[in-house]
Parts: structure tokens; sequence; C-alpha cells
């Protein structure tokens, strides 16, 4: 028995070896760490991918490979080869690369997120593009977003004001979690899973496992993953992601009933994203399993990113009180503080505007965007990189190169007041959001969002740093994950700024 296993795992091997061998012979491969039989670079990564990759570009350049066990990945770090992968080659390295897991969740890429670039894409694309983030809906769905900034708000301010709690500090990722948390799901499926007295029901709570299921699958660092030909030996893991998808479908599915029954009682359709589906269903002939993916897809990429995002900006708010201070003056004139923010003031806020991009692009949340995957062999800047390896683009480095950008690490939105720069994707040196036909398409609603979230944020209270924590003494270093979140998440005294009657929730029914 042994004696027919080792022979296995030798052929295996030396196949493999052979293989790579043949690859590098054949392919003029960009440069990098030099990577180990079987677990590649996995040995030399630092947890904070990000900036161990920023750290590869001095050495290796602008262009470097690096190797996840066998799976070649190359990562470009500069806005010139940023715009070769999204713009003038595009086309060829728009397919995704799957985890197991994420191939599980999106019923090998039936969604919009993990789908391959083709036929079922390019309908979901368009879909997204004209009905689901057009502007008439963004606008539709402008009374959640304000329900639930407003709703964090007075939660913040109930907190703060509390005799016990005066003059501490509180720590803000948890209130902008549950906003996040109530917003996109509310915009996904369509009801708010917590009543008006801070209660989660059943519904809520079975999501929220859901989700905090999803956390824990994706956390597991699995050998699986990168050693296919051993995926037999990972049978609970299976069990655990068949389990996973089952109870999430099961949860969608009972949504997606209450809504189509809701809509024969009413006659009404509203604006939310399963209504939405559901009423396009037919015209663009969408599976069930499609819409089932889309939702999702919302929830993963509407999330974290908005938390974390505004995490940042206001942890720069306490370091930059000149900022801070800045931002202040300019709501109290055009809005003043006898009413708060609407998204209509967004437009009258130049400098708040300014000061979003900054965040954007110092801290984006996805700072190596998605992973791209080459649908055939295709050169880049010179190199090679052969069908089926994936593609980062460093959109982190790329905003902190100081060959690009004057003063790179200091956070001075006056940059974007000297030279308009977009963030959108037509300007290789900020791309947040990512550029060409993959770009993120919920762009829109989450600067208005992130605007709507900071600017309130602002108007309403003062931030300082803790008791004894200087700004310059604030951890801002990144958390390990393909979001980077704060390490250390933000704390700072709030003082209200505006009359107490100001700091309610206005609440809205379901749009
Ligand atoms: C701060 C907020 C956000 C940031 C920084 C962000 C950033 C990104 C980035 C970098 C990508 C990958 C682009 C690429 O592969 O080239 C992406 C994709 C995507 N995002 Fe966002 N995103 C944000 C918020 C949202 C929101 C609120 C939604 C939806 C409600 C959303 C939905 C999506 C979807 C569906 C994709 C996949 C697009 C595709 O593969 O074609 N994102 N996002």
């Amino acid at each position: 028995m042994a004696f027919p296993l080792l022979l296995l795992i030798t052929s295996f091997l030396t196949l493999f070896i052979a293989y790579k061998l043949f690859q590098r012979l054949r392919f003029k491969l960009p440069p990098g760490p030099r990577p180990l039989p079987i677990v590649g670079n996995l040995y030399d990564l630092k947890p904070v991918l990000v900036r161990c990759f920023t750290e590869w570009s001095q050495t290796y350049g602008p262009i470097f490979s690096v190797y996840f066990g066998s799976h070649l990945s190359v990562v470009v770090n500069s806005p010139e080869l940023a715009k070769e992968v999204l713009k003038d080659k595009d086309q060829l390295l728009a397919n995704r690369n799957r985890t197991r897991q994420i191939a599980k969740f999106s019923k090998n890429g039936m969604d919009l997120i993990w789908s391959d670039y083709g036929p079922h894409y390019v309908k979901v694309r368009k879909l997204c593009t004209l009905e689901l983030f057009s502007m008439k809906r963004i606008d539709a769905l402008r009374p959640i977003r304000e329900d639930e900034v407003t709703a964090m708000v007075e939660s913040i301010f109930k907190d703060c004001v509390k005799t016990e709690n005066v003059g501490k500090p509180l720590v803000l990722r948890e209130y902008l979690g549950m906003m996040a948390f109530l917003h996109i799901t509310r915009l996904s499926f369509g009801k708010r899973f917590m009543n008006s007295d801070g209660i989660i029901d059943e519904q809520g709570e079975e999501l929220k496992g859901i989700l905090n299921g999803a956390i824990k699958l994706g956390s597991k660092k699995s050998f699986a993953e990168f050693l296919p030909w051993l995926r037999f030996l990972f049978k609970a893991e299976n069990d655990a992601l068949a389990e996973h998808d089952y109870r999430a479908d099961t949860f969608t599915k009972k949504i997606m009933q209450e809504h189509t029954l809701a809509r024969k009682k009413t006659g009404n359709t509203k604006a939310h994203f399963v209504d939405a589906l559901l009423t396009l269903q037919k015209e663009y002939d969408l599976s069930e399993d499609t819409i089932i993916g889309l939702l999702w897809d919302m929830i993963s990429a509407g999330m974290d990113t908005t938390t974390i995002t505004v995490e940042w900006a206001l942890a720069e708010m306490v370091r930059n009180p000149r900022v801070q201070q800045k931002i202040q003056d300019e709501l109290d004139r055009v809005i003043g503080t006898d009413r708060v923010m609407t998204e209509a003031d967004i437009p009258n806020l130049p400098y708040l505007q300014c000061v979003v991009k900054e965040c954007f692009r110092m801290h984006p949340p996805t700072p190596l965007m998605l992973p791209h995957k080459g649908n055939t062999n295709v050169k880049i800047g010179g190199y090679d990189i052969p069908k089926g390896a994936t593609v980062s683009v460093n959109a982190w480095a790329i905003a902190r190169d100081p060959k690009l950008w004057k003063d790179p690490l200091a956070f001075r939105p006056e940059r974007f007041q000297e030279e308009d720069i977009d963030m959108k994707g037509t300007d290789y040196r900020l791309l947040p959001f990512g550029s060409g036909r993959r770009i993120c398409p919920g762009a829109q609603l989450a600067i208005n969002l992130v605007s709507s979230m900071l600017g309130h944020m602002v108007h309403h209270f003062t931030l300082t740093p803790p008791p004894g924590i200087k700004p310059e003494d604030m951890d801002m270093m990144e958390q390990p994950g393909t979001v980077t979140y704060m390490r250390t998440p933000v704390q700072a005294v709030l003082t209200p700024r505006l009359s107490g009657d100001l700091f309610k929730r206005v609440a809205v029914e379901s749009v």
C-alpha cells in the first residue's frame, strides 16, 4: 500500500516540477522572489499582503510574479501597467479566479463578481449598469441611506451623552458596521432586520449567523486551496461549505417568496434589489441561482468596504484636527446648525468631497482590487502572463508613490483642489474602484454613502483622541485580509456640536 502511494506522490512531484520548468523556459515571466516547489512563495508572504507586495515592488520592479502554492499571480504597481491591464488588454484579463469556497457560493460564477468574462457576465453587468445602479435607482434608494445614517448618529449620540461615557472614547467600528449591515441588507433584501428599539429580529439573527459563518469559513487557511490534488482529504471542509451554501440559499429563497407575495397583494414594486431582480427576471433571463448570487454579491462587496473607508476617514479626522475644522466650517457655512445634512448638499461641499477622495487615496479598502485572470496568454510590460495566471493591481502602492504624488504620506485633501483627479477609473494614479469593464458598479452609491456618513459625523460631533493618546501615536496599520480594516479599531471622544433634537433618526418605511 505504501509503495504505490509513494510512487503516486513521486510521479506527481516529477510532473509538477517538469511542468514548472517547461513554463519557465517557454515564457518570459516577470521577476519575483524565488518560489519553492509546492508551496511557492507562501513561506515568504508577510501578513499584510499589500505592504509586502509594495516592498517587493522596490526589489523586483513595477511588475513581479508571486506563487501561491503552484498558482502564478502577477502584481502590477504602476499607473502605466495598471492601464495596460485594465484598459489596453482589459478583455483578455477579465476573468476571475475562484477559490473552492467562492466557487461553491457563486455556483461556479453564476453571479457577477465571480463570473468569468463571457455572455453571462455581459448580461448581468448590463443589468447592473442599466437597472440596479442607474442614477434613478440610486436616487430612489436614498431615503434608506439617510434613514440609516441618521439612525447611526442617533445611537452614537445616545451613547456618548450617557453620564458614565462623557469624556470617554467610543469604539466607532461597532456603529459603522451596524449601519453598513442595516443599509446593505435593506438595499438587497428589502427589509430592515432591526426594530426601532434596536432589537434584531429572528430573520436578522439568521442573516448575521450566515455572515459570521462566511467569515469563519473564509478565515480558515486551507491547504486544499493550494494543493488541488489533495482535496479529497478535506471532506469536513467540503461538508461545511455545502452546509453554509444551503443555509444562505434557504434564507434568500424565503425572502424572495415574501416579496413575491407582497407584490401580488399590493401590486406595488419597490426600488430595492430583490423586487428589481424578480421583476426583471424574464427580461434578462435570470436563473434563481443568479438572482441569489447577485443579492449576496452586493452584501459581500458593499458592507465591509463602506465600514472600512469611513473608519479610516474618522481616524484621519482625529489625527488631523485642521482638516476636521475645515470641513466643519464648510458644513456650517453651507448647511448651518439648524438642520442636518442630506445627500442633496454634497455638490455644495467641495472640501468634503476632496477629503473623501484623500481617504480613498490613502486607504482604499480593497488595496489590491480583486484579482483578474487571463483567458489567454498575454503580454504585460513586455513579460508573458500565461493563461490562467491571476493579475492584481496594487492600487495602494500607486496611490502612495512619491514619483506620482507630492508628499504622498501626508493626509492633505487640498491636493485635489490643486489638481482635479478622477477616482472612478479614468486616472490610473487613483483606482479605489478599479477601472475598465470590471470597475466597481457600486462606486457612485459608495461615494454618496461615505460622503454622507463622514459629513454627518463631523457636522454632529467634534472628534478628539482618547485621553492620553497623541494623534501621532495612533495605530494607522492595516489588519491582514483581502479588505484592509484598521489593525486597531479607532477610538474617539465625541463632543456633540448641534442641538439635541437634530440627533434623531429620520425613519422611512420600506423603499
Ligand atoms: C468603499 C466602497 C467600495 C469600494 C472601494 C469598492 C471597490 C471595488 C473594487 C476595487 C472592485 C474590483 C474591480 C476590478 O475587479 O477591477 C469592486 C467590484 C465590485 N463592487 Fe465595489 N467597492 C465599494 C462598494 C461597493 C458597493 C456599495 C457595491 C454594491 C452595493 C459594490 C459592488 C461591487 C460589485 C458587484 C463588484 C464586481 C464587479 C465585477 O466583477 O464586474 N461595491 N469594487
